[in-house]
């Protein structure tokens, strides 16, 4: 029986919110929060939906921004004052640093508004409200249609509501997102601030404390924030930067609460979760535990070596590699204990199982055969799947490649004559060459392309790949010739580009290896993933369905209990309480950390554990002002159950009353598969304590007269 739409979504609704969730998984809409509300409540919550998202009053929706487009923010004071992470603002403290000015190593404090510093290319969204318009943008659909017809359709009719929503102009932003697979729409209707200026951030040695050693790791004593002021003009609009720019007056902002926080105690994040896929079907997970996790670390760990070397010769290298290096870095780490995760939890084992039991359940409705169609069209993606995986984790990852195609694409014909934008390319070479040191890039050519050699299947290796590896006999002598030749190497050479070079450019040997690769990909996978990809989410649509009418019909069956909406980089609200955790057999966290630990790691011999002087000498002398807690030290970070992904980097952890207690930036190792199967028992959200944040702020920074604009709990 085909059901109608509204049923659909009746029941997509009733499910999210009256099935009890048992554990504290979940990132839930907060439009919709009021279905969960009790359940917060329940566990200690103490304001309501209203206070959490309400579009026609201040709510605490007002005082969380997406940050960039990857992180989250929080309003902390009425003159547009927002805290996110130190790694969230890294690419903005790099900007500003040079060897003489080294604010990554040394930390900034403006000390007055005009000292603060704006950030080309940074902005701030603030959500003015979400609403479901699923039957806006399935207007004119039929269910005869093909999943192309309705990718066309959807893409129109979306376009045309957020052209229509966006209309009065005024920094209004809008998207259209799917939920659950397509059974349901949502607008996303933001206000985008453009002049975004740093006020703050602590030396690396704080805000990177413990760097990617400690990354994913509990016990964890990183003070990883930091801080920006939003400006708008004289009406409190959005406007591009200007000197005459006033400080945003927000709607609402965050009160702080330094009494401090116990295990047990209700937290909830609000942020923006970027992507997550916990109603994958055992095949696909599979596939990343087997395949595509194992061959992304393999390529990642040889770029680390080789960058680490580097790095740790030259502190200009050190400063020009330390984004790119975390970056790298951060997802390596974070596929490791996501496998680990993934094995440790049988997740294969545990969804085969329970699809075993949907597909008997199955039997005779809309979803017979539904489990075993998903299977077969993996099967058939997998060889794609993996090259494309390759491909992106090597010939992509070629700095020079990138940057002669981006300069390749400067040349344009114009009325039948060839153009060249030279602004656009001096621009671009500035920040290519700002940050580029050829040793590195070579090296990782030739130990990626090396994989690429040993790991790919000869039906996935493009015929010009053949001819050089043919030629040069192996990816080194590759890779030597090719940064020996390239054009793109030699900056003043770059810098002299004009129309003419055309020619000269499209047969330079980085150009020619990122474009052969290029149209490989786009003739021989692409078309095929794509096919498959859009034949699988057809699928998930019904299999996304089908697992809610299950669990409706046998009354919440093996495996789930309640339903949301997987993330998609839109704002959610998780909740649970500081909880610590047993990452091991004997072995048992504790929920917080103190200054006492930083101690503990200090090593003025190892660059990631060498604290300020500073910071040692207030710990000799105690001088730990108000912001010791009942224990006599400084806490500094807190763990708990918040169910959280990346893109919550940055997010405010509120405790009871609405009030913000810290900061999250991090998930614990043993817990990274809660992307794909969340554990109650192990996942846990890594928060930095606010009273470290306003201690670093004081002691450190000596900028406490910040602390004028916030607002306290008593
Ligand atoms: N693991 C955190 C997140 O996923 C922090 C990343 C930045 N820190 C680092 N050491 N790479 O984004
Ligand atoms: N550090 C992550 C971020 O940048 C948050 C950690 C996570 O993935 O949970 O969003």
């Amino acid at each position: 029986m085909k059901k109608t739409f509204r049923t659909i979504l009746a029941a997509v609704v009733a499910l999210a919110g009256t099935v009890t969730a048992k554990a504290d998984e979940g990132m839930w809409l907060p439009s919709l929060i009021s279905q969960r509300i009790a359940d917060m409540q329940e566990k200690g919550f103490r304001l309501d939906a209203d206070d959490i998202y309400n579009i026609n009053q201040a709510s605490l929706k007002d005082a969380v921004v997406l940050f960039g487009r990857g992180c989250t923010g929080e309003l902390v004071s009425g003159e547009g004052l927002l805290l996110t992470n130190h790694h969230c603002g890294y690419s903005q403290i790099q900007q500003h640093s040079s060897v003489e000015h080294d604010y990554l190593r040394d930390g900034f404090w403006a000390m007055s508004r005009d000292e603060e510093l704006p950030n080309k290319g940074l902005s701030v969204s603030f959500l003015d409200r979400m609403e479901d318009v699923t039957s806006v943008i399935l207007n004119g659909y039929d269910p005869n249609m093909t999943e192309e017809e309705r990718v066309a359709l959807v893409k129109k009719n979306s376009s045309a509501l957020i052209e229509e929503t966006t209309k009065a102009g005024n920094g209004l932003r809008a998207t259209v997102e799917a939920l659950y697979y397509g059974n349901q729409y949502f607008l996303f209707v933001y206000r985008e601030y453009n002049d975004v200026r740093l006020v703050g951030a602590p030396p690396s040695s704080i805000g990177k404390f413990g760097g990617d050693t400690d990354n994913w790791m509990w016990p964890r004593h990183t003070g990883d924030f930091s801080m920006f002021r939003i400006y708008a003009d004289k009406d409190n609009n959005p406007a591009p930067y200007s000197k005459d720019n006033v400080p945003y007056k927000p709607k609402k902002f965050f009160r702080i609460s330094t009494a401090g926080v116990q295990e047990g105690d209700f937290t909830f994040i609000y942020g923006f979760p970027g992507s997550t896929k916990e109603y994958m079907h055992s095949e696909g997970v599979r596939y990343i535990e087997e395949l595509g996790d194992p061959h992304k670390i393999a390529l990642r760990t040889l770029r680390l070596d080789i960058m680490n070397r580097h790095q740790g010769q030259s502190q200009k290298v050190r400063i020009q590699y330390s984004s790119k290096n975390a970056n790298v870095s951060n997802a390596w780490k974070k596929w490791q204990g996501e496998v680990k995760g993934i094995r440790k939890m049988k997740t294969v084992a545990t969804k085969q199982e329970y699809e075993k039991a949907f597909a008997s359940w199955a039997k005779g409705t809309e979803y017979e055969g539904l489990i075993e169609k998903i299977a077969a069209l993996y099967e058939e993606l997998e060889p794609y799947a993996f090259a494309t995986d390759y491909y992106s984790e090597t010939v992509r990852t070629i700095e020079l490649a990138n940057f002669a195609m981006s300069m390749a694409r400067l040349f344009v014909i114009k009325d039948d004559v060839m153009s060249f934008d030279k602004t656009r390319a001096a621009e671009l070479a500035e920040s290519f060459y700002k940050d580029w040191y050829q040793p590195i890039d070579q090296e990782s050519f030739a130990a990626v392309m090396t994989q690429y050699e040993k790991n790919v299947p000869e039906e996935f290796k493009p015929a010009y790949y053949k001819a050089q590896m043919e030629k040069y006999g192996n990816a080194q002598a590759w890779a030597d010739d090719m940064f020996g030749t390239s054009l793109f190497t030699d900056k003043a050479k770059v810098s002299e580009l004009t129309a003419e070079d055309k020619d000269q450019v499209f047969a330079d040997p980085a150009f020619v290896f990122f474009n052969e690769f290029l149209k490989w990909y786009s003739a021989d996978v692409q078309p095929q993933t794509t096919r498959l990809n859009r034949e699988l989410d057809l699928a998930y649509r019904d299999y996304m369905r089908g697992q809610m009418d299950f669990a409706e019909a046998t009354d919440g069956p093996a495996g789930r209990e309640a339903f949301y909406p997987d993330a998609n980089l839109t704002l959610r609200v998780a909740y649970g309480h500081i909880k610590g955790y047993s990452p091991a057999d004997g072995v048992y966290y504790t929920p917080s950390s103190t200054i006492k630990g930083i101690m503990e790691k200090d090593n003025p011999d190892i660059f990631d554990y060498n604290i300020p002087q500073r910071l040692r000498d207030i710990y000799a002398q105690k001088d730990y002002g108000r912001w010791a807690d009942a224990s006599g030290e400084v806490p500094v970070c807190f763990i708990a159950t918040n169910h959280t992904t990346g893109g919550n980097s940055g997010s405010p952890v509120i405790n009871a009353d609405g009030d913000l207690i810290g900061l999250n930036f991090d998930r614990v190792w043993e817990g990274t598969m809660s992307d794909i199967v969340f554990d109650p028992e192990i996942c846990r959200n890594i928060a930095l304590d606010v009273r470290y944040v306003l201690f670093t702020i004081e002691k450190i920074g000596g900028a406490e007269y910040l602390f004028n604009e916030m607002v306290f709990a008593e």
